[in-house]
């Protein structure tokens, strides 16, 4: 399978660098978004999920209406939709975008954040009725015929179901980097999302969901596919970029004192796993690898994706072909700028990438 790139959907022109305090969706800006990523070539964009913010599907489907090839993952939390709605839901947004829908699990990584939509479960749980509730989607994609359901979260008879996925069924991913996301995400998803870390680790996590996949009985070939997720900070020189991830910092600390970060500035430590490792690895050392960057990570307390890439365009490509190497199909880039860095990524980053693996592959097979 090629390298695939992926941003994040913004519906509106705030950023964390310049916060617009209960900015509406603005749908000139979101559409303008949009279309930048479908002319650059990103292959998807992710519609991210927040018990307090915009709705994925309405979001989705305007996305898909102004776009011609990128594909929108719809982030979804079961507690949010039954799952007979979320499959004939997903399916009518596949059907829109003609084959273009995609569907990004959580889980549910915070007890609090799960409570305030009525979400009691603890996280073993929630991870078991993911389970239940992705086997419930794929049946209801594919099942010619109506049919029960007896599960432990779930119970429904002669559900039948006229609306199918273009190409039959639509990609399932999963994120997270706990023991219950590996196993779930490795057993049962197409595509696994991961938050950047450093190669070893990296390497470390692809390691534990294949693990999961082959104790699943899946074939090597029909493992998820990895994505990694990274903020880059470029410029036209390392140099250059530093003084920008400096600034950066400087833009998130300070915002984040204001109380206008992602975290308030007093939030106690993460309960989800995967900004755990973040902070663990932060706690290490500012630079990893390459060109790794954890002081973003401290500085917003791990809230969400948060490891930055800093350096040249040469120095993030370069970056990104160390993860291609190690396995990761799905390259995630979002910068701090939106807009603009959406713009920059799609001049340097993603050709710049795509550039190197074609020469690899006529190398190949010539
Ligand atoms: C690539 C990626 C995207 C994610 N998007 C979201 C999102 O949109 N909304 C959200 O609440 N959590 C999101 N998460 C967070 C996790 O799915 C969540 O914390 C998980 O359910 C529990 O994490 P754990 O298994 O690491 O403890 C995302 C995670 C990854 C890796």
């Amino acid at each position: 399978m090629p390298t695939e790139f992926i941003s994040l959907t913004f519906p509106n022109a705030s950023t964390e660098l310049k916060p617009i305090p209960n900015a509406t969706i603005d749908p000139n800006y979101l559409v303008r978004y949009a279309r930048t990523l479908d002319d650059h070539e990103f292959n998807y964009t992710l519609v991210p999920y927040d018990s307090s913010y915009f709705d994925p599907f309405t979001v989705g489907a305007t996305i898909a209406t102004v776009t011609k090839n990128l594909k929108v993952i719809i982030a979804l939390r079961p507690n949010t939709l039954y799952p007979t709605v979320a499959a004939k839901a997903l399916a009518t947004l596949d059907q829109l975008s003609s084959g273009r829908a995609v569907v990004h699990f959580i889980a549910g990584g915070s007890d609090a954040e799960q409570a305030k939509e009525g979400d009691f479960l603890n996280k073993e749980e929630r991870y078991a009725r993911l389970e239940e509730y992705i086997r419930i989607l794929r049946r209801a994609w594919k099942s010619p015929d109506p049919f029960d359901w007896d599960g432990k979260y779930y119970q429904f008879k002669q559900f039948s179901n006229k609306v199918r996925p273009v190409n039959g069924t639509i990609p399932v991913s999963v994120g997270g980097s706990s023991d219950e996301a590996y196993r779930i995400g490795g057993s049962l998803a197409d595509i696994f999302g991961l938050w950047g870390e450093p190669l070893k680790e990296t390497k470390e996590q692809i390691d534990r969901i294949y693990a999961e996949s082959d104790k699943a009985g899946r074939s090597e070939n029909n493992r998820p596919r990895i994505w990694v997720t990274f903020r880059p900070i470029i410029a036209e020189t390392d140099e250059l970029a530093w003084v920008k991830a400096h600034a950066t910092l400087d833009a998130l600390t300070t915002n984040r004192a204001l109380g206008q970060g992602k975290a308030p500035p007093n939030a106690p430590p993460p309960q989800n796993v995967g900004s755990q490792r973040l902070l663990d690895i932060a706690s290490r050392g500012e630079v990893q690898d390459r060109a790794l960057w954890y002081p973003t990570v401290t500085a917003t307390n791990a809230r969400g994706a948060s490891t930055a890439l800093v350096g040249s365009h040469q120095t993030i490509i370069d970056s990104i072909l160390d993860y291609v190497d190690l396995g990761a199909e799905l390259i995630s880039i979002r910068g701090y700028d939106n807009l603009n860095d959406a713009i920059d990524y799609g001049r340097y980053i993603v050709p710049g990438v795509r550039k190197v693996l074609q020469e690899r592959s006529n190398g190949s097979t010539a």
